[in-house]
């Protein structure tokens, strides 16, 4: 049953509405009249809007599917290997002979440890699943939507911007689960230029829009002020155009991030941690961190001044130091980006002195073993469990100095400074599901 219930001033439109449909939705149908031009604009605007998000809906998804399928491959293979090595331990199991071998053992080990990812493999074949239907609905929408612009008369824009609405949330809520979790794999590093000393940082800000991929650029650990900004990446390979920054004060180390377009540095030789802010060229907050050592007390292993690392994840901004009261032991604090004050610290139990880099993914701090060849992922802390495990990650530290390791998480990367190198390697992360035997 339809009924009248309003007429809108503005645009002198009929709006009708059902009490119910069988599913017990409430279904809005507006009437537009036909000769009323302004009424015809309004609507394509409306539906001009429309188009546009389901557009925009459209990229996000073609990045959700890239990055996807990225991680499905590296799934796919686990799954393989995992097949092979079940049946391979069955072939032994029925080989009574070799039961007391060490290989029957060390494959059981190995086996054990694959069993807890047959969850998260049964959840990435959903997500990819999750995929395809959203890909299906946007598809249809924008055909609903095109077909209804060329059409005059009556149409269900209410119902139809409910499912814009709808879909749009469950995409961000899928954006939003797939784009966390556990570190599994560092791919093969890409060299993106060669420029400067052994030692340095390079970086891109991780929440600016999707238009903005300005890179920074601070060579060397100690006494330089001086930050260059590239338009873009392409800008940074060629080296031609760029603009600089004079800081009031020089940094210590290569640890600092761009947040929010806000540099955020260690002053040198003291433990004051400096925002500086881009737009307006000035230092817009500073504030000791306090207990944190410097000037060398608590380096990474390649010394440099590297006591104070700043670094950003999906959850914000964070400083990884340590104090002489946590016995020179990582200590990881949440930061306030704008007043830089600490809002929760966590001690690791790591010594700082022993960690090459380490880098925040997702609020887990993963640690490097070393800066020199053969250096691997090595300790992991949850900030949500406040627990640790050990890792065994390798990557190729192609130039044998690694000064710099950084996740972006925007590009789901690590920015690496490699002996005079500015690296990329890309990551692979598995969603963490909840099961009994995690942390
Ligand atoms: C689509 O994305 C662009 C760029 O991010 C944004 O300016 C615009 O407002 C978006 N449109 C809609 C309807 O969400
Ligand atoms: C998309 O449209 C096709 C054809 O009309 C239909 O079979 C399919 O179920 C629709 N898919 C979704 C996800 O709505
Ligand atoms: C980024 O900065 C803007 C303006 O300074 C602020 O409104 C916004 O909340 C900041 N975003 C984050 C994630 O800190
Ligand atoms: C990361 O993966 C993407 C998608 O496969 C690819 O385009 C990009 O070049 C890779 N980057 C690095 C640093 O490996």
């Amino acid at each position: 049953v339809l009924y009248s219930l309003t007429i809108s001033p503005k645009e002198g439109w009929q709006v009708y509405s059902s009490a119910q449909d069988p599913d017990g939705r409430c279904i809005c149908t507006v009437v537009a009249p036909e000769q009323n031009l302004c009424s015809k604009d309004a609507r394509s605007r409306q539906l001009r809007q429309l188009l546009e998000k389901v557009q925009n809906m459209s990229q996000s998804i073609e990045v959700l599917n890239l990055r996807t399928q990225r991680d499905f491959q590296y799934v796919l293979k686990m799954e393989t290997q995992m097949k092979g090595l079940k049946a391979k331990f069955r072939q032994i199991e029925d080989d009574r002979k070799t039961l007391l071998t060490k290989h029957f053992q060390e494959l059981k080990e190995k086996m054990d440890e694959l069993l807890p990812l047959i969850p998260v493999l049964e959840q990435y074949k959903t997500d990819a699943k999750l995929i395809i239907q959203f890909k299906e609905e946007v598809r249809n929408l924008s055909a609903v939507l095109t077909g209804i612009q060329e059409e005059i008369g009556a149409y269900d824009y209410e119902e139809l911007q409910q499912r814009v609405l709808n879909l749009e949330t469950r995409l961000h809520d899928c954006m939003k689960k797939l784009s966390c979790g556990k570190l599994m794999k560092i791919s093969v590093p890409v060299t993106v230029k060669t420029s400067g000393t052994r030692f340095g940082a390079w970086m891109t800000d991780p929440i600016a829009t999707e238009r903005d991929n300005k890179v920074w650029y601070m060579d060397g650990y100690t006494s330089s002020k001086v930050v260059r900004e590239y338009k873009s990446m392409k800008d940074f390979i060629s080296g031609e155009d760029y603009r600089l920054y004079r800081l009031p004060y020089p940094w210590a180390g290569t640890n600092h991030v761009v947040y929010n377009g806000s540099l955020y540095f260690n002053k040198y030789q003291s433990n004051i941690i400096i925002k500086y802010n881009f737009d307006t060229g000035s230092v817009v907050a500073q504030r000791s961190l306090e207990y944190a050592g410097f000037n060398n007390i608590y380096p990474y292993t390649w010394g440099g001044f590297s006591d104070i690392d700043l670094m950003a994840d999906e959850n914000g901004l964070w400083a990884v130091y340590a104090t002489n009261q946590n016995a020179g032991n990582i200590v990881i604090s949440k930061m306030d980006a704008q007043t830089l004050e600490v809002l929760k610290s966590w001690n690791t139990g790591y010594p700082k002195r022993s960690a090459g880099e380490s880098f925040m993914i997702c609020g887990t701090l993963y640690v490097t073993n070393s800066h020199l060849t053969g250096a691997k992922v090595y300790f992991a802390y949850s900030t949500k469990t406040s627990a640790y495990e050990y890792t065994d990650i390798p990557f190729h530290n192609q130039y044998f100095h690694i000064s710099m390791l950084d996740y972006n998480a925007r590009d789901r990367m690590l920015y690496a400074w490699n002996n005079g190198h500015q690296v990329l390697f890309n990551v692979t992360l598995f969603h963490v599901i909840k099961t009994e035997d995690e942390l």
